[in-house]
């Protein structure tokens, strides 16, 4: 556990102060979607793994496509056990691996070079902010497999299937999440690798202008987390 990973309630506002020092991608690659996750939507996620399913308080936790590192050190912070993080892009690994020597979180963390499929073993948790597969078709998928392989509880983003004006006028004025339906595709998808899935939550999603297509300065959409569980046999 980091050093200061706490077992005592961390205030989201604080969670999300602490994501916010967690740098980003410094030249994100448009194949790989490398966006970073914004840190109120990191706080959502983490709030409701930690808090709402005590799934990362003492357990061990896994970041797949980890980027520079903010869910994993996110969960470092509020006290997993052990933190693997891993990315394909040297960059990335490279960032990660100065964001944990900055806040200090590097005892149990460990950042793997290397593609998802590479990861074998077994993890109470997994993190992961995947391609959307808005530049290759269903990028997505191999993370969703490669979780149901190695985790038990996965939280997992995955775009909303339509553009809903409403929906993002609601999150954005409650700067919190929603409960939504599944996606009957991702639902079959994930039941047919053997999980199911417990509930999904609206979020919105905030991006600076990162890539020559992006046209507005800042950039809302909203993210569906998927929380699925492994199917015991
Ligand atoms: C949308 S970004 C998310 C980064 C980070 N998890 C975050 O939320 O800030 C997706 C990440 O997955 C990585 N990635 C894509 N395909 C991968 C693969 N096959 N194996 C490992 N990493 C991969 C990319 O390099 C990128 O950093």
């Amino acid at each position: 556990m980091g050093e200061h990973a706490q077992k005592r309630l961390i205030r989201k506002l604080d969670l999300e102060r602490f994501l916010a020092t967690v740098a980003s991608q410094p030249s994100p690659q448009v194949h790989l979607e490398q966006y970073t996750v914004s840190e109120q939507l990191a706080a959502n996620m983490l709030y409701i793994a930690s808090y709402a399913n005590n799934d990362i308080v003492g357990k061990s936790v896994l970041d797949l496509g980890c980027g520079t590192g903010r869910l994993a050190l996110g969960a470092s912070f509020l006290g997993a056990k052990s933190v693997v993080g891993v990315d394909l892009d040297t960059l990335a690994i490279k960032t990660a691996s100065e964001n944990s020597k900055k806040t200090d979180l590097t005892k149990g963390v460990q950042w793997i070079l290397g593609d998802i499929s590479t990861i074998v073993g077994r993890f109470d948790t997994v993190l992961e902010n995947p391609p959307f597969g808005v530049q290759t078709r269903e990028a997505d998928r191999p993370f969703l497999v490669k979780a149901l392989e190695v985790g038990v509880s996965i939280y997992s983003l995955h775009s909303h299937p339509q553009v809903d004006v409403r929906l993002i006028k609601q999150l954005k004025d409650n700067r919190g999440f929603l409960q939504v339906s599944a996606s009957p595709f991702l639902e079959g998808f994930i039941a047919k690798h053997g999980g199911s899935v417990i509930a999904v939550y609206a979020m919105l999603m905030t991006i600076p202008r990162m890539f020559e297509f992006h046209t507005k300065l800042k950039h809302d959409f909203v993210i569906d987390l998927y929380v699925i569980k492994k199917k015991t046999p």
